[in-house]
């Protein structure tokens, strides 16, 4: 094992990284995947509870998945989708056409990458249009939306974004909704209220020269799982519909039954413009992104002059093996009524955290779906390593965002695996070095 965390600093660029801090922290070595378990060259296993960076959902080495990648496999592995096309990636198209009530999907890779696709569409529709001018972006405050140079115009993490502010093209960040910061007796329902007041208010001003607002629906995940009431979405929908912005939903992190409904914006009853998935798209198996867009939209790309076409290209495009992998995800999701599935189960679940909310040290608990969150009151310099340390110790996959906890397991995991995990958790916050 030393072998390979010795080979790894010297040839691997870690993502998210000072790789200096590798020396202190080495990376958890991985050898295998069972249901929710990380297995290490050893033969220890530790519990994935952030579904390996928010992507997985029915659990490693899934044997329906992988049932279907095989069989892909033996057929095509992959050819491009310009002049080209194939049975996985229509069947895929038409069963998210389906899900989202949105038309045409274009596909790209990771997330960010389906950021820039949403981004370059929505400008290119009003240039289509006659309206040039409209090409300004809308963002939260604290909102996250990748890492590539366009999506980190509209992220608004400072960490990620500061070094690279010269390179970047101006978007404004609008109040974020995030419950937390209500003011004292106001609820998280008008504090939401409040922050579309100040969206209105802008919008009244720049409408003319802005071409969308991009957003995270219910919770703004690298903000530290930073929830809001579903009131924001729908009073977006009304002010984007009204000032003729486009609404650009980005679930990427947040699609696919995380929050509770297949997508976010289902719970304020809101169709977006453009819909933005990634992540569990495949399970956690392989990089796929998919933009949807209403027929309005793709319409206004329709015609004879090539320019007028949406010329935007990735080399793996609409990749049949990713587009199986999807297909079995959905496959699954419809087959074993997830999300009927996954409601009960986290009111297992709840209960089993219920120690967790109670602990002294905890603020702000919170909950949605299949995403437990909470801040830590007192933690010393280098809390979120520290953390994920004593819970490799306890055998759980944590990552603390800053002072949050959270955790957003893979569908399989069962309540007592869940039992073990807040254990962890509560071994963690009791820790005095910690
Ligand atoms: C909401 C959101 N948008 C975009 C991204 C970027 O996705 P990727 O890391 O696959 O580029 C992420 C990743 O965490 C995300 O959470």
């Amino acid at each position: 094992m030393d072998d390979l965390l010795n080979r790894t600093r010297a040839a691997v660029w870690h993502p998210c990284t000072q790789m200096k801090q590798l020396e202190a922290a080495p990376p958890l070595a991985i050898a295998r995947g069972e249901g929710p378990w990380l297995i290490d060259p050893d033969g220890r296993r530790y519990l994935d509870a952030i579904s390996s960076w928010w992507v997985n959902l029915f659990g490693h080495c899934n044997p329906r998945i992988n049932a279907a990648i095989t069989d892909q496999l033996g057929k095509i592995e992959h050819v491009m989708l310009a002049g080209a096309t194939h049975e996985p990636v229509v069947a895929l198209s038409e069963r998210l056409a389906k899900l989202t009530g949105l038309g045409h999907a274009f596909y790209g890779s990771d997330g960010a990458s389906a950021t820039e696709i949403a981004l370059k569409m929505s400008a290119h529709y009003w240039r289509n249009a006659g309206r040039a001018e409209k090409n300004g972006f809308i963002s939260l405050k604290n909102g996250y939306h990748g890492e590539t140079v366009g999506a980190l115009s509209v992220t608004d993490i400072p960490l990620f974004k500061d070094t690279y502010a010269p390179l970047l093209r101006h978007s404004v960040q609008v109040p974020t909704p995030d419950a937390r910061l209500a003011a004292p007796g106001e609820s998280a329902e008008a504090y939401a209220l409040r922050c579309a007041a100040a969206l209105e208010a802008h919008l009244a001003e720049h409408a003319a020269t802005t071409a969308a607002l991009i957003i995270e629906p219910l919770v703004q995940g690298a903000a530290g799982m930073a929830m809001y009431h579903p009131a924001y979405l729908s009073r977006a929908r009304e002010l984007c519909d009204r000032y003729q912005v486009h609404l650009i939903a980005d679930e990427i992190a947040v699609g696919f039954g995380r929050t509770g409904t297949m997508f976010a914006c289902e719970q304020a009853a809101v169709r977006p413009d453009f819909i933005c998935l990634s992540k569990g798209i495949t399970g956690g198996y392989l990089p796929l992104s998919a933009v949807l867009t209403t027929d309005d939209v793709y319409a206004a790309f329709y015609g004879d002059a090539t320019a007028r076409g949406f010329l935007h290209s990735h080399s793996y495009t609409g990749n049949p093996l990713a587009c199986r992998a999807a297909l079995a995800v959905l496959d699954i999701f419809e087959h074993d009524n997830v999300i009927a599935a996954n409601r009960v189960k986290a009111i297992d679940f709840a209960s089993v955290m219920a120690e967790v909310a109670a602990h002294s040290r905890v603020r702000h608990f919170r909950h949605l779906g299949m995403i437990w969150a909470f801040d830590v009151t007192d933690t010393p310099p280098g809390f979120s390593t520290r953390f994920h340390r004593a819970a490799l110790a306890q055998d759980a996959f944590i990552r603390p965002i800053g002072n949050t906890v959270y955790v957003m397991p893979p569908y399989v995991t069962s309540a007592d695996e869940m039992r073990g995990l807040a254990d962890a958790m509560l071994v963690c916050l009791s820790s005095p070095d910690i």
